[in-house]
C-alpha cells in the first residue's frame, strides 16, 4: 500500500505574533522560500505524491494558494494535495484524527508544517515499511533542553517504551522532532485520549496508547539539524542554517540584474531584474526579484523579499518579506522579522549609535522623528 504524507500546517501561531495575525507561520519564508514549501520539498523527494495538509478555517486559503503555487513550479513530477480543515486548534493528535477519511488505511508520514529539518525523509520509511508490525517509527534527536519538548524514552533496541510530553524532569535527552510515521492503528489510539492539562489532544499520548497496548514503537536518532520555527528568533537562526547550505564564495543572479559599485562577498542570490547600487553585501544573503537597493550595507545571514526598495540602511540577520521599504534608516536593524509592505522612514544625513531589533507585522510603518 502507497505511503501518504500528513502535514499540520493548521495552529494558532501565537508565539510569532504579530507576524501571524496576517500570515500562518507556515508561510513565513526562510531563504526567500515558505516554510511549507521546504516541508512539501523534503516530502516530493522522497517520491510521495500524495499529501494532505491540515489547515485552520482563518488561514486556509493563504495556505492553498501557496502549495498550488508550489505545485505548479514542480518539473515534471505530479503531487496531488488535499487540503483537510481542522475546525478548532485541539492538538497534534486532534489533527491526525480529522485526517482519517484522506488516510483511509494507508501507512503515512506526518510533518508538522513549521519544521525544518535535514533528513532523508526515505531512510525513515523504507526500514517502516519493510517491518509491518511497526505500528510507529519516530525520529528523535538529542538536545540540551529536553523539557521544551516531547520526550522518549528507548530500551536496548530502540524500541520506544515511554513518551512524556514537556516534563519537568526529563528522562532522558532525546526529543521528538515534527516527523512521525503511522499506520492506521494510531487513529484507534487517539479515539480513546482524553484533552490534556493544556486542553489538548497530545500526539505523544496517542503513541504511548499504542506502546501500552503492546505495539511495536521504533525511533531513529537524527545528527543533522532540526530546526522548529515557533518563535522569531528560532526563525532567524533557522534562516541563518538555511543560508549557510548556499554554496560557499558564490554569486548567483540573472543577467537582468544591474550592480554598480557593489561588492558582494560569500554567498549571495540574487532573483531577477533587481538593481544595487553602492551597496555592500556580505553574504550568506538571498535578495528577491525586482528589488531596488542604494547605499544598502547587507548581511550576513539576512533574506530580502522581492519587491523590496532599500536606500540608505544596514541590515544584518534579518527576515523581510515582500515589498519592505526602508529608507535613510539611523541605526542598523540586526535580529530582525518584517512582514509584508512594512515602511520603515528615517532622516536623510542622520547618523545613530544603536541598534535595532524588530518584529514587525505587515503593514507597520515606522517613522523616525528626531528630537530638536
Ligand atoms: P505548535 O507550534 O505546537 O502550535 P501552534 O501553531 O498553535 O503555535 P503556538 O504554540 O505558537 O500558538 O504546532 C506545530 C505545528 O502543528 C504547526 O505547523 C501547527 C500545527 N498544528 C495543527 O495543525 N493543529 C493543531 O491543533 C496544532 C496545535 C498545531
Amino acid at each position: 500500500m502507497r505511503l501518504k504524507a500528513l502535514i499540520l500546517a493548521g495552529g494558532t501561531g501565537t508565539r510569532l505574533r504579530p507576524l501571524t495575525y496576517a500570515i500562518p507561520k507556515q508561510l513565513v519564508p526562510v531563504a526567500n522560500l515558505p516554510i511549507l514549501h521546504h516541508v512539501l520539498n523534503l516530502i516530493a523527494a522522497a517520491g510521495i505524491d500524495e499529501i494532505g495538509v491540515i489547515t485552520n478555517p482563518e488561514t486556509s486559503a493563504q495556505i492553498e494558494t501557496s502549495v498550488a503555487s508550489w505545485q505548479q513550479g514542480l518539473p515534471a513530477q505530479k503531487v496531488a494535495c488535499t487540503f483537510i480543515s481542522q475546525p478548532a486548534p485541539l492538538g497534534l493528535a486532534h489533527a491526525v484524527a480529522t485526517a482519517k477519511d484522506f488516510i483511509a488505511n494507508s501507512p503515512f508520514v506526518m510533518i508538522l508544517g513549521d519544521n525544518l529539518i535535514n533528513v532523508s525523509l526515505a531512510s525513515l520509511i523504507d526500514p517502516f515499511l519493510a517491518q509491518p508490525e511497526q505500528q510507529a517509527s519516530l525520529l528523535l534527536k538529542a538536545v540540551e533542553a529536553p523539557e521544551r519538548f516531547g520526550v522518549a524514552v528507548l530500551n536496548d533496541n530502540a524500541q520506544v517504551i515511554r513518551l512524556i510530553e514537556k516534563p519537568k524532569v526529563a528522562p532522558s535527552n532525546l526529543a521528538l522532532v515534527g516527523i512521525y510515521l503511522f499506520r492506521a492503528s494510531i487513529f484507534q489510539a487517539i479515539e480513546h485520549l482524553q484533552p490534556s492539562a493544556r486542553g489538548e489532544l497530545e500526539i505523544t499520548d496517542a503513541i504511548q496508547g499504542l506502546i501500552d497496548a503492546n505495539h511495536l514503537v521504533r525511533a531513529q536518532c537524527h545528527d543533522g539539524w532540526w530546526l522548529d520555527t515557533g518563535k522569531k528568533d528560532d526563525l532567524l537562526a533557522a534562516n541563518r542554517i538555511v543560508l549557510e547550505e548556499l554554496p560557499p564564495a558564490s554569486a548567483f543572479y540573472a543577467d537582468s540584474v544591474t550592480l554598480d559599485e557593489t561588492t558582494l562577498n560569500a554567498s549571495v542570490q540574487i532573483g531577477e531584474g533587481s538593481s544595487l547600487k553602492n551597496c555592500h553585501i556580505s553574504g550568506p544573503v538571498v535578495i528577491g526579484q525586482h528589488c531596488s537597493l542604494s547605499n544598502v550595507s547587507l548581511g550576513p545571514y539576512t533574506s530580502i523579499g522581492d519587491n523590496a526598495t532599500l536606500e540608505s540602511c544596514h541590515i544584518e540577520e534579518s527576515v523581510l518579506l515582500p515589498g519592505i521599504t526602508i529608507a535613510h534608516w539611523p541605526v542598523a536593524i540586526r535580529n530582525s522579522l518584517m512582514g509584508h509592505h512594512v515602511q520603515l522612514i528615517g532622516q536623510n544625513g542622520l547618523q545613530v549609535q544603536g541598534q535595532h531589533s524588530l518584529c514587525l507585522a505587515d503593514d507597520s510603518i515606522l517613522r523616525w522623528e528626531q528630537a530638536l
